[in-house]
């Protein structure tokens, strides 16, 4: 670099310009773009977003990233970009496996290396990663996707001739194999329909690997066994470093409003790059380091989670009794459930009194949960950060077994059918 431009840099660095993003409403669609290009450009801001992410910088997930990501040498920033050769898979892909065929191996790179410049062109990249990039090759779905029967018991969906949240990808043997996205558990069944965001609480993925080793001649050992046993549909040991803390699946909608993501609270969600990081070190992790994914494919990623819209309400049928439930849920329940998407600050294992082993454990935890948003709650069920309660009555039932978050149970009969019928309508 010219010794002069090298100075002018270093001025405009010292007169602290405000960030591109100051002029904009927070949260607006400008301000979330406005942070797209210090993302993908500035290491340093990258660096200072990761850490001001970390609501426990002393957890796993938090000592991963500050030793890997956005160092001045090495570590993850240093590792090669990956340009999957990548195609949804397909009935035709499948009718070839089951005739004991490979599949051509696919040769079109995923992305023309065109940065989008308006908010749709980023969304729809974004949705492109979302359905078609993959975290990692998993062959252990092939024999699933073999078997009809055994695909619909483990949850995989189809729309028209496609398998939302699995791709036919080239490996790095020269050959191609199945893979996943983030649709395969972001992808989820109301009353027969698809819907982008909500989470796929029929997705068993304990039964999926168990039957699949059986179909490939794999012995599990009788704990690994147990364990995928164990989780049950819904939930996913997302951790890839403790043994067993299988946590349900979130749905993504309203995540603008949300200032603590997943279930601990592992992140705090100050601006679009803690999005934006969060998505590009699971692809890191995901990929067992290997590789990491091009930037603006994770800043697209993040735009894309943004502009998903929230399925409509349900109709109330009683708005009197809503209206009641309404006046209960701002007097026992609001002091936490405070966002207007029902989110809310982080709460104590302590005080909520749930499963204390994610939210103090040492992979995630931060000592806490994160009241859960409550954007279509009556279609989330199974309930809690481990999806260990089966209803909203259960919920609130005094005579639960699943121990914790006791708020509402000591209520009279009647405001709990009201509360439900204002639950339902969320
Ligand atoms: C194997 C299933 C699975 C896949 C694949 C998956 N997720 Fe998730 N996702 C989860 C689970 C389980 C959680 C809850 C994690 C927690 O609370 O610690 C979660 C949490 C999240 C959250 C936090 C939501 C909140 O309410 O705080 C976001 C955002 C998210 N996932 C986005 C993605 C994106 C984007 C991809 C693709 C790159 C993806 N996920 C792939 C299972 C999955
Ligand atoms: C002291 C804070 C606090 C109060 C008060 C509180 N909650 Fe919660 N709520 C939480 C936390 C924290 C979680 C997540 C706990 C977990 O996952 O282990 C949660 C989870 C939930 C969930 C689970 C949602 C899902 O998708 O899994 C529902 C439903 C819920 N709360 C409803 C209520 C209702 C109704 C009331 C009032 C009767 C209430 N809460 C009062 C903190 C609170």
């Amino acid at each position: 670099m010219p010794r002069y431009v090298a100075l002018v840099l270093l001025a405009a660095c010292s007169t602290h310009e405000p960030p591109p993003w100051e002029a904009y409403e927070p949260w607006s669609d400008a301000w979330v773009l406005a942070h797209a290009e210090t993302y993908v450009g500035d290491r340093e801001a990258r660096r200072d977003a990761m850490e001001a992410s970390l609501t426990n910088p002393e957890n796993l997930y938090g000592q991963a990233r500050l030793g890997a990501y956005g160092l001045r040498e090495g570590g993850w920033d240093a590792l090669p970009e990956w340009q999957p050769r990548v195609e949804p898979l397909t009935d035709a892909h499948v009718d070839a496996l089951v005739a004991g065929e490979r599949p051509a191996r696919p040769t079109t790179p995923f992305w023309n290396e065109e940065t989008p410049t308006t908010w749709d062109e980023w969304s729809a990249l974004g949705e492109r990663v979302f359905f078609e990039l993959p975290l990692r090759d998993e062959a252990l779905w092939e024999p699933v996707v073999r078997d009809a029967a055994l695909a619909a018991r483990v949850g995989l969906v189809k729309d028209g001739d496609s398998w939302p949240g699995l791709v036919w990808v080239a490996s790095v043997d020269g050959g191609a194999t199945v893979g996943i996205t983030c649709a395969l558990c972001h992808v989820g069944v109301r009353e027969g329909a698809l819907e982008v965001g909500r989470a796929r609480r029929e997705l068993d993925y304990g039964v999926a690997q168990i039957e699949s080793a059986e179909r490939r001649g794999v012995t599990l050992d009788p704990v690994t066994r147990g364990r995928f046993e164990s989780w049950g549909p819904g939930r996913a040991d997302v951790i890839e470093d403790v043994a067993d803390t299988p946590i349900a699946i979130p749905d993504l909608w309203g995540l603008r409003e949300q200032r603590l993501l997943t279930q601990a609270g592992t992140l705090t969600h100050g601006d679009p790059m803690a999005l934006a990081i969060r998505q590009e070190t699971q692809y890191v992790q995901a990929n067992r380091g290997r590789t990491r994914p091009p930037r603006v494919l994770m800043f697209a990623l993040a735009v894309f989670l943004y502009d998903l819209r929230t399925p409509p309400a349900r109709e109330v049928s009683d708005a009197a009794a809503a209206a009641r439930g309404e006046a209960t849920f701002r007097r026992e329940c609001v002091r936490c459930h405070a966002l207007s998407n029902g989110a809310g600050g982080l709460v104590s294992t302590a005080e909520v009194g749930t499963n204390p082993e994610l939210g103090d454990g040492s992979a995630r935890g931060t000592g806490g949960y994160r009241p859960s948003p409550l954007l279509r709650v009556v279609d989330a069920a199974p309930y809690l950060h481990h999806g260990a309660v089966e209803s909203l009555s259960s919920l609130l039932s005094a005579t639960r077994d699943e121990p914790g978050h006791d708020y509402g149970v000591g209520l009279a009969e009647d405001e709990k059918a009201d509360l439900l019928v204002y639950l339902g309508g969320l």
